[in-house]
């Protein structure tokens, strides 16, 4: 009796897991708009400050942004970096994505689901 209550809990927490993980999972084509917005010139602009794999022309006023699920296991971390970098640092030059409207917050789901990738 006991056992088959074990049992239950595990499969029903291993349903409840996968649900979550498909279901906050970005797809490849949210991945591939995430990046184009970071390269454009216009939007994110990233590349203007960070190396970033596969972008040309980097600047080198911001960390390159490499390792990053491995540094940043938690996304929302991304997200608020990008979202508010004064947050962390009010003396940055990043500029507040976010908080000033340069990008909307679906752009910068976007961009942070690219991120989360390198
Ligand atoms: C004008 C330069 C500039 C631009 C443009 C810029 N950043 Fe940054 N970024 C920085 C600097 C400088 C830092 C270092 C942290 C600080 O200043 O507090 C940083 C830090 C970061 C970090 C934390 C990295 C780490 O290793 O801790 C992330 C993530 C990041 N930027 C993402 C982005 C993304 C995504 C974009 C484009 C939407 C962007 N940045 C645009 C200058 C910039």
């Amino acid at each position: 009796m006991k056992i088959r209550l074990v049992t239950t809990i595990t499969s029903v927490a291993v349903l409840l897991g996968s649900f979550f993980a498909t279901s906050f999972a970005a797809t490849d084509a949210e991945i591939a708009e995430g990046k184009k917005l970071a390269f454009d010139r216009k939007l994110g602009n990233c590349l203007a400050c960070h190396m970033i794999a596969g972008g040309t022309l980097p600047g080198n006023i911001g960390p390159p942004l490499i390792a990053m699920k491995a540094r940043f296991p938690d996304k929302s971390e991304i997200r608020a970096q990008i979202y508010d970098a004064t947050v962390k640092n009010p003396r940055t030059v990043m500029p507040p994505f976010g908080k000033h409207g340069i990008l909307t917050d679906k752009q910068i789901n976007l961009i942070t689901e690219f991120i989360h990738t390198l």
